[in-house]
């Protein structure tokens, strides 16, 4: 067993343009300056990976895409495949974030067939889960997150394969995130599950907390038993406040 490496992964959404490139020219410096003890992560839009992936290279930031298609290729127009992710520099692919699941959506069956396809192709999956907040005020959060996890993770899964992000959908965007404990109970939940599913590997798969993450909250977050690392929306779109964020590892 390997305590995991934490991971602050900043998901772009369709943020920025070709000139957002002084943003990352300005992380790279700050984690050059100071080194992090977590692993980054971009996931800009499609157009901007290769652009990003000759400015990112040697400096241990990573570029992954926010979603996969579920087949290697084919007629379909308008989606990528993981193959094309891995040929863009891309180490790892978001797949069934919430927005993804409602606007697009897609079914517990269909991530873990985007997150399957993503490990044929050597992508690290962050599969997302999180509960409405319905759900959470009917105290139907853990059922729901059990479910995800059990439909969404396909079998293959190991902890250098695919990463687990936590986002309750009422957090994401809002400004509001649960409190300390009720983080802490769905973490420790998602470990159960992933000890129980995969033996003591469970142990090493990274699980990330997002919705609302800042740098004002990041250090409280991070510290939270089980929280492994962020993914972090609106707050990655500038450098400062994502190395604001990454201060947490430092
Ligand atoms: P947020 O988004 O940090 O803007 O709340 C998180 C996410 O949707 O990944």
């Amino acid at each position: 067993m390997t305590t995991p490496r934490p991971l602050v992964a900043g998901n772009w959404k369709m943020h920025g343009r070709y000139s957002s490139s002084e943003e990352v020219n300005a992380l790279v410096q700050m984690l050059r300056e100071r080194p992090a003890q977590c692993d980054v992560l971009i996931c800009p839009p499609f157009t901007l990976l290769m652009p990003f992936s000759n400015l990112i290279e040697g400096y241990g930031l990573s570029l992954g895409g926010q979603d996969c298609h579920h087949q290697s290729e084919g007629a379909h127009t308008g989606d990528i495949s993981a193959d094309m992710l891995k040929d863009a520099a891309c180490s790892y692919v978001i797949v069934g974030h919430s927005e993804r699941r409602k606007w697009h959506r897609e079914s517990d069956k269909r991530v873990s067939e985007k997150a399957a396809m993503a490990h044929k192709e050597g992508l690290c999956a962050i599969i997302c889960v999180g509960e409405s907040g319905k759900q959470r005020d009917s105290g139907e959060t853990l059922d729901v997150i059990a479910g995800q996890l059990k439909k969404s993770m396909p079998d293959d899964s190991v902890a250098h394969n695919t990463v687990v992000a936590y986002e309750p959908i009422w957090a994401i965007g809002t400004g509001r995130t649960p409190s300390v404990e009720e983080i802490g109970e769905v973490h420790g939940l998602i470990r159960k599950h992933l000890t129980g599913r995969f033996g003591l590997d469970g142990q090493s798969f990274r699980i990330l907390y997002g919705g609302s993450v800042k740098p004002e909250n990041a250090a409280e977050l991070m510290s939270i038993n089980n929280v492994d690392g962020a993914l972090v929306g609106g707050a990655s779109l500038k450098a400062a406040d994502f190395n604001g964020i990454i201060e947490a590892y430092r």
